[in-house]
C-alpha cells in the first residue's frame, strides 16, 4: 500500500519524507490557498514554481490540479503542469468535460488523477478514460451521511473484475481507521494529512511502555 500526502505545505511534506514511508503527494486548489501568504500577490506562476518544489523533495507522484473547466483548456493546462517535472501527475474533476481531459491527455502519455469522484459509475469511467489513479472522496461522503469506505470496496472490486490497471488512491482521509479499511480492502494508495500520517504512529501503550523502560534504564547508569 502506498501513502501519499495531501498537502500543499512543503514543512509537512518533508516532514513525512524523512519519515521513509512517503510515496507520493496530492494537492488540490484548497490546499494551496491554505500556503499562500500574501493572495494579492499569488500568480499562476507562483504556483507552478510551488509544485516544481515539491517534486524536487521526492520523486514519486505529486498531483496537481487543473483549474479550468472544459476539456481542451484542461488538457493546455495539463500539458502545461505535466512539463513542470516528470514525476507531476494532472488532476482533472470526474465531469464529462474531464473524462475527455483524461483520455487526451493519457494518450500523450501524461499521467492522470480523476477526482472528486464519489460513485463506482464515476471510477468506472476514470477507469475506462485510462486515469492512473481515481479519487473517491470517502470523507466528504461520511460527511453527508453516506458510508464511504463502502465505495472503496465497490471500487476495488470492481477494477479486480475487470484488470483495470487505474490506481484506487482513497482521499479525503480523515482518520486512522480510515487508513485500516483502506488497507483491509486493498485499496492501492491512501492520500492522507499530516495529521493523519502522526496518528497512525501512535499508540498510549507504546508511551507507556517505553516511559517504564526509559524509567528503567535508569538502573544501568
Ligand atoms: C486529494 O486528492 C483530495 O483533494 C483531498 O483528499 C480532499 O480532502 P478533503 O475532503 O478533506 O478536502
Amino acid at each position: 500500500m502506498k501513502f501519499f500526502i495531501d498537502t500543499a505545505n512543503l514543512d509537512e511534506i518533508r516532514a513525512a519524507n524523512e519519515l521513509g514511508v512517503l510515496d507520493g503527494v496530492t494537492t488540490n486548489p484548497s490546499l494551496v490557498a491554505k500556503i499562500v501568504e500574501d493572495p494579492e500577490r499569488f500568480t499562476y506562476e507562483d504556483f507552478k514554481e510551488h509544485i516544481a518544489k515539491i517534486c524536487t523533495i521526492l520523486d514519486g507522484p505529486v498531483s496537481a490540479e487543473v483549474t479550468t473547466l472544459t476539456a481542451d483548456e484542461m488538457v493546455s493546462q495539463g500539458e502545461e503542469l505535466a512539463s513542470i517535472a516528470g514525476n507531476v501527475v494532472v488532476k482533472c474533476p470526474l465531469t464529462l468535460e474531464g473524462l475527455k481531459a483524461v483520455r487526451t491527455l493519457s494518450s500523450k502519455g501524461i499521467r492522470t488523477n480523476a477526482t472528486l469522484v464519489f460513485s463506482p459509475t464515476q471510477a468506472i469511467l476514470a477507469a475506462k478514460a485510462g486515469a492512473s489513479f481515481v479519487s473517491p472522496f470517502v470523507g466528504r461522503l461520511d460527511d453527508i451521511s453516506t458510508e464511504g469506505m463502502a465505495l472503496i470496496e465497490q471500487i476495488v472490486s470492481i477494477y479486480g473484475n475487470y484488470r483495470f490497471s487505474t490506481e484506487v488512491l482513497v482521499a479525503s482521509v480523515r482518520h486512522p481507521q480510515h487508513v485500516v479499511e483502506a488497507a483491509m480492502m486493498g485499496a492501492d494508495v491512501a492520500t492522507l494529512p499530516f495529521k493523519v500520517i502522526e496518528q497512525l504512529a501512535r499508540h498510549p501503550l507504546t508511551d507507556n511502555g517505553l516511559d517504564r523502560f526509559m524509567q528503567d534504564a535508569a538502573v544501568f547508569k
